[in-house]
């Protein structure tokens, strides 16, 4: 039987990827979460197949006699609210816990799993027909905002998992998720579809940042733990995958538009300046990946639209306003 590691396990992703490897595989897991932005499953931490640590990460150390094959590692600052919370101390945050959970994965042989960000293609030039493909490793930036804290953070991890694994024969892949959603997403950080099904709900404006035109694609969370599980178990090592949605391409106007005729809102749309509203924010840049290596070497295709994914959040009534 494999022990796992899950770092971030109780967040909004980890919950979808415990259940997953609970229901598929015969593996023991230990999830350890200091619980920062979620609140533990209890349904979850009663597993007897599962170890949970209520704990900060950086400052967790294995048992002894531990022995991991296999290292998720989910626990960073996230979301746009999210992270201007820890403006300058996120690339230590960010690449001190990365750097924690590969050391245990060059010392057990452990495979190591890190999720970076779509956030590493920064301002691209626009290619809606291509995508952004995975060969694309600078950032753009436009200026030294947050955000770009963030995303040279994670590009920074990219980097250094790539040299450590020349060295120490390190396992590892890195996967670039574009705007995962699903139940129970966290209403404070942020996220675009929580925040405008949060503003329904309470008959406030719909806040559209800009004019609205940016283009978004969104990912079901159970095709994104999927996918991540699909790479995991696969012998693929080394590489960096998208995980995103490009059938599910919206403007952020169209999304509000949508998002007031499912939940049949009187709230009206108001077009706001972000950075008014919150000092040192930075709105992203259209964002549309290229999922063609990922088909490719596993087979994953998403298969939720976005339809599907507003109403089913929609329809989980206030639980998107809580984690
Ligand atoms: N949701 C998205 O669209 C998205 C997009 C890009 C990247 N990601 C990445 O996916 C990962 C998981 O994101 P999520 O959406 O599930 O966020 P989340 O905030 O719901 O989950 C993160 C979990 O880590 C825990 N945590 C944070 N700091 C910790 C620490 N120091 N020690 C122990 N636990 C800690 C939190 O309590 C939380 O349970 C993150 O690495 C994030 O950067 C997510």
């Amino acid at each position: 039987m494999k022990n796992i590691l899950i770092t971030g396990g109780m967040g909004f992703i980890g919950k979808f990827l415990v259940r997953k490897l609970l229901s598929e595989r015969d593996y023991k897991l230990t999830i350890v979460d200091n619980l920062s932005s979620s609140k533990a499953d209890e349904q979850i931490s009663a597993n007897p197949r599962v170890k949970f640590v209520n704990e900060s990460f950086e400052k967790w150390t294995p048992p002894t006699d531990a022995k991991y094959h296999q290292i998720y590692h989910l626990t960073s600052p996230v979301g746009p609210l999210g992270v201007l919370k820890y403006k300058g101390r996120i690339g230590e945050m960010i690449l001190g816990q990365l750097y924690h959970a590969a050391e245990f994965a060059m010392k057990m042989d452990a495979k190591l799993l890190e999720i970076s960000t779509s956030e590493v293609y920064g301002q691209q030039p626009d290619n809606e027909q291509e995508g952004q493909r995975e060969d694309i490793d600078k950032i753009v930036p436009s200026n030294l905002t947050v955000r770009l804290e963030y995303g040279v953070a994670k590009l920074l991890c990219e980097i250094v998992l790539k040299n450590l694994s020349r060295d120490n024969k390190l396992d590892y892949i890195c996967i670039r998720p574009f705007n995962i959603v699903g139940p129970q997403q966290n209403g404070d950080l942020g996220f675009i579809i929580p925040r405008f099904l949060k503003q329904a709900a309470l008959g406030n404006p719909l806040t559209v940042y800009g004019d609205g035109s940016q283009k978004r694609t969104f990912t079901h969370v159970q095709d994104f733990v999927d996918a991540i599980f699909l790479v995991m178990e696969s012998d693929r090592t080394g590489e960096i995958y998208n995980v995103g949605n490009p059938n599910n391409v919206t403007t952020v106007l169209d999304l509000a538009e949508k998002i007031k005729a499912v939940t049949k809102t009187s709230s009206e749309i108001s077009f706001v300046d972000p950075v008014a509203m919150f000092k040192d924010f930075a709105e992203a840049w259209n964002k549309i990946p290229n999922i063609e290596k990922i088909s490719a070497h596993t087979g994953w295709q998403p298969k939720y639209s976005l339809d599907f994914i507003v109403k089913e959040v929609a329809e989980m009534g206030e639980s998107y306003l809580i984690n």
